[in-house]
């Protein structure tokens, strides 16, 4: 071969490996024998995003620090296996009503519908089966995008309507992972989708997050009784623990047990009311992890964010390499309408009815400085 054709080909080769991809594998089979597949989607910085249609589980989200080194920075487990026991959430889609709704309970134009108190006195997450452990139907649209469909049939869980939801995972080549949701129903319903990650930016396992410095872009939040069910009051966080407008380590005042709410959050476990512009996806947070250098900014359409600091992660549960979970060894912020909302009308509203779709977009954008 002359040289110059070497060149080229070696080059279009080199090239090559640099466009976004998927690819699919065999990730195991559920307790009732449904096999199920994991997909990495690379980007062409060679940021990848492992996602499987059990729960849809965000498995693994490799990212590169200041030095380019890629490290995945979400906690969770190397084979379906871990999954499939409890586990709280990791990674996962949760429906149909991310975070609590007050003792399982809700009335909607007249009829009171009842869930299963999963959390103590109130229901939590969708319940006992919820979007996190069903076998979504998966559809790759190369080179850069995982489709995921669910239908979750009438009174499934409890809550009214026949649902079909899509949620679809793009990486994109500025290494964000977005998620855009949609949803549909024939009778009224409610409805509050998230992704549940846990984010280590230091690598997963690598330490707790304390060091982390955050940004939430929210002058208020949503204080809670001591079962986590919203009070109503939408609280300043103005001389607070919960005053993240500037950024502080999230380790900073954590232990403030003096403070009522992180008395009740066992740390941070709290709504946050973000700052609204427009309709678009806006800055709901930003968190930087200093040894690293790694950043990520958190863009979302919707009004509020559970900031969760991992605070009932208590070491039982070995993740992915043989690391160990310890308490607030992640951090989450998940996306989402204020928790209870059902119960409480003077909240932006949860309800879908049929001939609405429901949209919801949350972009995790990743850089390092
Ligand atoms: C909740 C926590 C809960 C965690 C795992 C978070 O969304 O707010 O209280 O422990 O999910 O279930």
């Amino acid at each position: 071969m002359h040289a110059s054709t070497l060149l080229l080909f070696s080059l279009s080769l080199l090239l090559s490996t640099l466009d976004a991809k998927i690819a699919k594998r065999p990730f195991g089979q559920t307790a009732q024998g449904k096999p199920v597949d994991l997909y990495t989607l690379t980007n062409k910085n060679g940021m990848e995003a492992a996602i499987t249609n059990y729960g849809g589980i965000v498995v693994a989200l490799k990212t590169a620090d200041k030095q380019g080194r890629l490290a995945d920075v979400v906690l969770g487990f190397d084979s379906l296996d871990g999954y499939k026991k409890e586990h709280p959430y990791f990674g996962a889609l949760v429906g149909r009503y991310g975070n609590r709704i007050q003792k399982g309970q809700f009335a909607l134009n007249g009829k009171t519908y009842k869930l299963a108190n999963n959390n103590g006195p109130n229901a939590l997450h969708g319940g006992l089966v919820g979007f996190d452990k069903v076998v979504w139907t998966a559809r790759e649209v190369p080179p850069n995008r995982l489709e995921l469909t669910h239908t979750s049939p009438d009174m499934h869980e409890g809550f009214p309507g026949n649902l079909n939801v899509k949620v679809t995972y793009t990486l994109t080549d500025a290494n964000e992972l977005q998620i855009d949701y949609e949803a549909s129903t024939d009778k009224p319903t409610v409805l509050n989708l998230t992704n549940h990650s846990y984010f280590n930016l230091a690598g997963q396992g690598n330490g707790d997050v304390l060091k982390h410095q955050i940004r939430i872009n929210a002058d208020r939040f949503t204080p809670v009784d001591s079962t986590l069910i919203p009070t109503g009051e939408l609280k300043a966080v103005k001389g607070t623990p919960f005053d993240f407008t500037q950024p502080h380590a999230i380790g900073e005042r954590i232990n403030q047990t003096s403070d009522e709410q992180i008395k009740f959050g066992g740390g941070y476990d709290h709504n946050f009311v973000l700052n609204k512009t427009g309709s678009g996806p806006a800055l709901a947070a930003e968190v930087y992890e200093p040894t690293t250098g790694r950043v990520m900014q958190v863009l979302t359409t919707e009004p509020g964010v559970q900031f969760y600091t991992g605070n009932f992660l208590d070491g039982t549960l070995t993740g992915k390499q043989g690391k160990v979970y310890r308490k607030r060894y992640g951090f989450c912020l998940e996306t989402q309408h204020f928790p209870d909302s059902p119960n409480r009308p003077e909240f932006p509203s949860v309800v879908l009815k049929p001939g609405e779709t429901y949209r919801s977009t949350t972009i995790y954008r990743f850089s390092a400085r």
